[in-house]
């Protein structure tokens, strides 16, 4: 029988969960979806997880991607989440809603995990820096395969801005941008961090990386950049993985 995991994915806009395959990293189900609650407590989005795990016959670990800094399980930003997140443990607010152990890390983190182990960047040596275009910009640094967790880099000030709130996802929804202007803030945002890092590949990832072919070629870069390989089932794989391999006392 295949090994199996579960995997949830809290975002800015919606909260997402299937049951992975944790030999190939792709869902095992079709994924379940809901609305991130407004405003998104820990209570609201707690009782939303344990929704999306009833739709599912599960029993075992729950990975749980989170859309902030988290440390030991505990939510150490909020950007694109109620504040009242910070210095709340993930872990334990999401297993308590769940009635099941629950392993909690950074979105971009966990997107990147699935595609080191499966995608884009497996067997990439040196510096791999995953950007994750959604409701703001995640960002999850690996060197040889290793990751550097809760890198920060959506928030890059450019230009006396955050750039988040200028070249993600949400920004280019909210705007209404062209595919055109909103390249053009991309390329302001990974030239930049090119030039501060030097790595050897850049992945996409987010829901928008599913229309690469609309950005991607317009960006002149000295890195290659190429979409993330599970596009934006990688959170929920990797943060599925994660949830698997943690050893636990019966
Ligand atoms: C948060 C990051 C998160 C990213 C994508 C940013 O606003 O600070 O922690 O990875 O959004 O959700």
């Amino acid at each position: 029988m295949a090994a199996l995991g579960f995997g949830v994915d809290i975002g800015g806009s919606g909260i997402k969960g299937a049951v992975v395959d944790l030999a190939v990293g792709g869902l095992a189900t079709e994924r379940y979806k809901v609305l991130t609650p407004r405003p998104s407590t820990p209570k609201a989005v707690a009782d939303v997880v344990a929704e999306v795990v009833g739709q599912f016959d599960w029993e075992g670990p729950v990975g749980c991607t989170f859309p902030a800094v988290v440390r030991d399980g505990v939510a150490r930003t909020a950007a694109n989440v109620d504040s009242s997140w910070i210095g709340t443990n993930i872990e334990q607010v999401v297993g308590a809603a769940t009635g099941l152990p629950v392993v909690a890390l950074n979105d971009a983190d966990a997107a990147g995990i699935a595609e080191v182990r499966w995608g884009a960047a497996k067997n990439v040596p040196g510096l791999v820096i995953v950007v994750t275009l959604g409701t703001g910009i995640g960002t999850a640094l690996f060197h040889n395969g290793a990751l550097v967790p809760n890198s920060e880099l959506g928030h890059l000030e450019l230009d006396g801005e955050d750039y988040e709130r200028k070249a993600s996802a949400g920004a280019r929804d909210r705007e209404d941008l062209p595919w055109d202007k909103w390249a053009k803030r991309l390329q302001r945002y990974f030239s930049a961090i090119e030039a501060l890092l030097w790595p050897e590949l850049f992945i996409v990832g987010g829901g928008v990386s599913r229309r690469a072919e609309k950005f991607l070629p317009l960006l002149e870069l000295n890195t290659p950049i190429v979409p993330a390989k599970l596009q934006n089932e990688a959170g929920i794989a990797g943060a599925a993985y994660l949830a698997a391999q943690v050893p636990r006392v019966a």
